[in-house]
C-alpha cells in the first residue's frame, strides 16, 4: 500500500506493546512447553533436540528482548523461506522494534517452525496445542448451548412439518436471511477468544463472550455491518445457478477450538440450509499465530465431539491444582454433542466440507500479493460464491496493515481484491489491532470520546481488545 504499514516502532501502536509484551509471553509459554514434554521424553536422542529447540526459542526471546536484527531464516526445506529472507534483505535487516508489524510477528512465527522442522523427531510438533486444547476445554457451556441449537435448526431444516415449509416464499426468505445472520454473529465473535490475546482474559471472560446473551449485547459492537449484502450475494447464486452445480463457499479460518467450532457451525447451516452446496475450508500449514487451526486441529475437534464424556469429564491440571472435578456432561449433552459428530463427519466424508491448505495463508506478505504471487489459489477463489475471511489477523493482511483513515471505504483497502478482482469478499472480524476501514465518518471520533482516547498522542486502543467488530463485504465487481 501507499499508506504507509504499522510499525514496532510506532509507540502508541499495538504492534509496539505486542513486540514488547506479549511476544516474550508466547515465546516463554512455548518454551516451557517444549521443557515439559523434553522431560517427559524416554528416548535420549529427542530428549537432546527437545533441549535445543528450547535454546532455539530462548535465543530467539533474547534477541527480541534486546533489539537485535531480524536474522535470516534457516532453510528448512520449504520453498517460502526463500521469500522471507529476501523481503527481509529488502526491507535493510530490521531490528526487532523498527520493522514492520505484520513481517516481524509472521517471521517471528515463521522462525518458530524451523526449529521443529529442522529436527528429527519434532518436526510435526504444535507447540501451542496443549493451550488450543485446554482453552476449549473451557468453553463448555458454549459449546453444548450451541450444539443443542444447531442439532434443533438441523432436524427444523430436514422435517417437511417445519414451521416454514407452507410460508410465502418471501417469508421462507426473512427467515433465511435472519438465520443467516445469527450464524455469522456466532462466527463473528467465536473469534474474541484467540489464544495470542488470553494475556489478557481469565476463563470467565471466556465464557462470557461466547453465550448467546452476550452475543445480543455485543450487537450494537458491529461497528460495520455488511451480512445483509453477503447473503444477497449467495442468495442470488442459489436462485441464478442451476441446479446440481456446485455453490462454493470458502472459509479462510482463523482460531481452533472455539472458533472453529462456530465456523463448522456455519458451515453446516450453508449447506444444509441450500445457500452453498460445498464448503472449502483453509487452514494453515504451521503452527502460527498462537491459535490458529492446523490440518489437525479439525480432527481433534471431531475426536472431542466423539469423546466428549472423557473430555470434558476430566479435571484439567488447573482443576487437579484446585481440587476440582468438573461436572458430568448430562447424557443429553452426550447426545446433542454426538450428533454434531455424526452430522459433520458425514458432511466432511461426503466430500461437501473439504480442507484446502495452501503456503500463501502464513507468507510474510499481505493479500494485496494473493494474484501476483499464487495466481492458482486467486483464481481457485475466483470460483467460490462468497470467501469469507475469519478474524484479526485475515483483516490486518486483507486491508495491508496500513494505516488507513477509518473511513477509508473496506473495498479500497483492500486493493487489488477489491472491485474488479472477481472475487466475492466477507471479512468477518473482532478488532485486535490498529487498522480499521469502512467506518462511518464520526464513529472512531466518538468512540475515542467515550472512552477518553483523544489527543494524537494516543493509539487507537478500542480497536485492539475484541470487543468491536466489524464485517465488511464486496462484491469483486467492477
Ligand atoms: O492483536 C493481537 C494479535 O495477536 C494480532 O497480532 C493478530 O492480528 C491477532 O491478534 C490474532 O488474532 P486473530 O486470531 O483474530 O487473527
Ligand atoms: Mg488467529
Amino acid at each position: 500500500t501507499k499508506t504507509l504499514p504499522s510499525h514496532t516502532s510506532d509507540k502508541k501502536s499495538f504492534g509496539f506493546f505486542s513486540a514488547r509484551d506479549r511476544w516474550p509471553v508466547i515465546l516463554t509459554g512455548a518454551i516451557d512447553d517444549v521443557h515439559r514434554a523434553t522431560s517427559k521424553c524416554t528416548d535420549l536422542e529427542k530428549a537432546e533436540e527437545g533441549k535445543k529447540i528450547t535454546q532455539g526459542l530462548a535465543t530467539l526471546k533474547y534477541e527480541l528482548q534486546h533489539n537485535r536484527d531480524l536474522t535470516p531464516l534457516p532453510d528448512d526445506g520449504s520453498p517460502d523461506i526463500a521469500g522471507y529472507n529476501d523481503e527481509l534483505k529488502q526491507r535493510g535487516n530490521p531490528n526487532w522494534f523498527n520493522v514492520s508489524w505484520l513481517y516481524s510477528e509472521c517471521y517471528l512465527y515463521r522462525r518458530i517452525s524451523t526449529l521443529f522442522a529442522l529436527s528429527t523427531y519434532w518436526k510435526n510438533y504444535d507447540v501451542f496445542s496443549q493451550q488450543k486444547m485446554s482453552t476449549f476445554r473451557s468453553s463448555r457451556p458454549a459449546v453444548i448451548e450451541l450444539a443443542a441449537r444447531y442439532n434443533d435448526l438441523t432436524r427444523q431444516l430436514q422435517s417437511s412439518q417445519s414451521s416454514l415449509a407452507g410460508a410465502s416464499n418471501q417469508k421462507r426468505e426473512e427467515a433465511e436471511k435472519t438465520l443467516f445472520m445469527e450464524m455469522c454473529e456466532i462466527c463473528l465473535w467465536g473469534n474474541a477468544t484467540d489464544l495470542s490475546l488470553l494475556t489478557n482474559l481469565s476463563y470467565d471472560d471466556i465464557q462470557k463472550l461466547q453465550g448467546s446473551e452476550s452475543r445480543k449485547a455485543n450487537e450494537k459492537n458491529i461497528l460495520v455491518n455488511n451480512l445483509p449484502a453477503a447473503f444477497s450475494c449467495l442468495k442470488s447464486a442459489q436462485q441464478n445457478v442451476s441446479k446440481d452445480q456446485e455453490r462454493r463457499v470458502d472459509i479462510v479460518l482463523d482460531n481452533a477450538g472455539f472458533e472453529l467450532f462456530v465456523d463448522f457451525i456455519l458451515a453446516g447451516y450453508l449447506l444444509q440450509s441450500g445457500l452453498a452446496t460445498h464448503i472449502v475450508l483453509h487452514p494453515k500449514n504451521i503452527p502460527w499465530f498462537v491459535s490458529d487451526v492446523v490440518p489437525k486441529d479439525f480432527s481433534d475437534l471431531l475426536n472431542v465431539l466423539l469423546n466428549a464424556k472423557s473430555f470434558y469429564e476430566t479435571p484439567s491440571e488447573s482443576d487437579t491444582a484446585d481440587g476440582k472435578t468438573p461436572p458430568p456432561l448430562s447424557e443429553k449433552e452426550e447426545t446433542d454433542l454426538r450428533q454434531l459428530f455424526d452430522n459433520w463427519s458425514s458432511l466432511y466424508a461426503e466430500g461437501k466440507i473439504i480442507l484446502r491448505p495452501n503456503a500463501f495463508w502464513t507468507e510474510a506478505g499481505s493479500y494485496w500479493r494473493l494474484s501476483q504471487t499464487h495466481p492458482e489459489l486467486c483464481e481457485d477463489l475466483k470460483s467460490s460464491e462468497l470467501v469469507i475471511y475469519k478474524g484479526d489477523l485475515n483483516y490486518r493482511k486483507l486491508t495491508g496493515d496500513a494505516m488507513w483513515d477509518p473511513t477509508t471505504p473496506f473495498t479500497e483497502a483492500i486493493g487489488p481484491l477489491g472491485p474488479g478482482s472477481g472475487l466475492r469478499t466477507l471479512a468477518l472480524r473482532t478488532c485486535k489491532a490498529d487498522v480499521v476501514v469502512g467506518l462511518p465518518k464520526g464513529v472512531d471520533e466518538k468512540i475515542r470520546e467515550e472512552r477518553g482516547e483523544t489527543g494524537e498522542e494516543v493509539g487507537r486502543k478500542w480497536a485492539w481488545s475484541g470487543k468491536y467488530a466489524v464485517v465488511s463485504f464486496c462484491d469483486g465487481k467492477a
